[in-house]
């Protein structure tokens, strides 16, 4: 999708947008359009139900007295409560509902909005930021597509008076939403395209941004002594590989320490010899969704030249039964040096995450590390798939996580750690089990994790197992990968950890 901006003019043909408060308060421009058609859209809004309600929507098709041969007015709710969430919102709906038409291109008239905290221009900004977002399609696979199938639009045309404006804070948006389209296809892809190997050669393309890649093979990966990734990854025919991308964009002290995003990339989950029941199996080809947000992370703070010293590591492998592969009461020692008796085959994120967050840690000294991961389907029992799990040692790093979850719409929800569920770990005969029990399952997995942080790193775990795909359309959000991470991590950088 091209988004530009242009001064209003309400005599270009295309596909109409504008804009009604709560009780059907049209903005200005839509009063004026109103005007000169004869007050066509004030008579279709008392012939329907639209009130100006938020996400409401109504149609006039074939208006007389303009150019436009459809005009869509769009509700924004309550005045007062207009931010740049409901502004995205607003401008994925907005895709939604003229992609269902023949034009190609969409004209959207914003305005100022009076008694509102936004700007006109951060309005304008949020509404092509929404509607990039919601305009992703994974359809590459499709090859009998019907042209009547396919959206025809192609361009979005937001036209304000503060265009210059509106475009200069659009600039950085755009780049976030590259990162969140190159994560949504990486967990989009089948297992059988998307595999370790395949999966490492895509992170390549951040070289063209300036990003360092770093991957390690197995020979390499055995070199460093990480037993529990290469126990997870030798049932498998495909070679697993473990990636560092590396961007140093801070202006002073390239040196500086950075903040670190380690992502589980575990490309299918079959469960290994712990072997998972064949209902749903499919969803596990995105059990790399961590990996996934952690790669669209490293775009979007290149892309946009973030000025952050930030390093993303991956670890991917495919989890398969097989008679190679690791049996349940297998002992495998860590690169850390710790010894992990496998209970569960199943359970085999954690063990991938434990090399990649100490491998992380030795080499890149990072002061604050987050890590990311479909790591356990209890975290959908307790949070469902609304808010994604927030494990931390450090209650700054969790409460700036909250507040950006706030911001970006994608909303975390801390829970406990403590000695007690890590009793839940002790094993009989190495340093801990990777399973804790039914009781919990998510605290104790993050439990594990933990023991792999060293204490001076101010560390959080994100569990996105229940939001890491989705299966209702949302605005900003199409239904399949959500790239959920991608924009709550950006926010987090740039509003805590860059430098001014
Ligand atoms: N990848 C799964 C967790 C998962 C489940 C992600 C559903 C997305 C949707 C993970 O590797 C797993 O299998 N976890 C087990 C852990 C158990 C064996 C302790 C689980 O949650 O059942
Ligand atoms: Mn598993
Ligand atoms: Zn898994």
């Amino acid at each position: 999708m091209r988004l530009i901006f242009s001064s209003p003019d309400l005599s270009k043909p295309g596909a109409l947008a504008v804009f009604a408060t709560e009780n059907s308060t049209l903005l200005p421009s839509a009063e004026k359009l109103d005007r000169q058609i004869g007050g066509a859209i004030k008579r279709a809004i008392s012939a329907s139900k639209f009130k100006g309600e938020k996400g409401q929507t109504l149609k006039l098709l074939a208006p007389q007295g303009v150019e436009a041969s459809q005009i869509l007015v769009v509700g924004l709710g309550k005045i007062a409560a207009i931010d740049d969430l409901a502004a995205q919102n607003a401008g994925g709906t907005v895709v939604r509902e003229l992609s269902r038409s023949v034009e190609s291109t969409g004209l959207v008239v914003v305005d100022a909005i009076k008694g509102a905290e936004i700007s006109s221009a951060a309005f304008a900004a949020n509404v092509a930021y929404g509607a990039l977002l919601g305009s992703y399609r994974f359809d590459k696979y499709r090859t009998k597509q019907k042209p009547e199938d396919k959206s025809a639009l192609s361009t979005i045309n937001i036209m304000t008076s503060d265009a210059a404006k509106a475009r200069k804070a659009f600039g950085p948006m755009s780049k976030v939403a590259e990162g969140v389209f190159f994560t949504r296809d990486l967990v989009s892809e089948p297992a059988n395209i998307l595999y370790p190997i395949s999966f490492a050669a895509r992170t390549r393309a951040l070289t063209k941004l300036g990003v360092k890649v770093q991957i390690l093979d197995e020979k390499q990966m055995a070199k460093l002594g990480m037993g529990a990734l290469l126990g997870v990854a030798q049932g498998s025919a495909q070679a697993p590989r473990m990636v560092a991308m590396r961007w140093d964009g801070a202006p002073r002290a390239k040196d500086k320490a950075p903040i670190a995003f380690v992502g589980k990339g575990v490309t299918f989950d079959t469960g290994g010899i712990s072997i998972k029941s064949a209902g749903g199996m499919e969803d596990m080809k995105w059990d790399m969704a961590g990996a996934g947000v952690v790669t669209g992370l490293m775009h979007a703070l290149a892309a946009r030249k973030a000025k952050v010293n930030a390093v993303g590591v991956i670890g991917l492998v495919e989890n398969m039964p097989s008679s190679n592969a690791q049996r349940p009461g297998d002992v495998v020692t860590t690169m850390s040096g710790q010894t992990i008796e496998v209970i569960n085959t199943d359970a085999e994120g954690r063990l991938v995450l434990a090399d990649a967050l100490w491998w992380c840690q030795k080499i890149h000294k990072p002061h604050t590390m987050i890590d990311l991961a479909t790591l356990t389907g209890a975290i959908i029992i307790s949070l469902g798939h609304h808010h994604a799990g927030v494990f931390a040692n450090n209650d700054k790093l969790a409460e700036q996580l909250s507040a950006v979850g706030k911001a970006t719409g994608e909303a975390v929800w801390r829970l406990p750690l403590g000695d007690a569920y890590d009793k839940q770990v002790r094993s009989n005969i190495a340093d801990m089990k990777n399973v804790g029990g039914r009781d919990a399952g998510s605290i104790t997995a993050a439990q594990i994790l933990q023991r792999f942080v060293k204490d001076e790193v101010a560390w959080a775990h994100i569990d996105i197992a229940g939001v890491a795909w989705s299966n209702t359309d949302a605005p900003t959000v199409p239904k399949g990968g959500t790239a959920f991470g991608v924009r709550l991590l950006d926010r987090l950088v740039a509003d805590y950890y860059e430098q001014k």
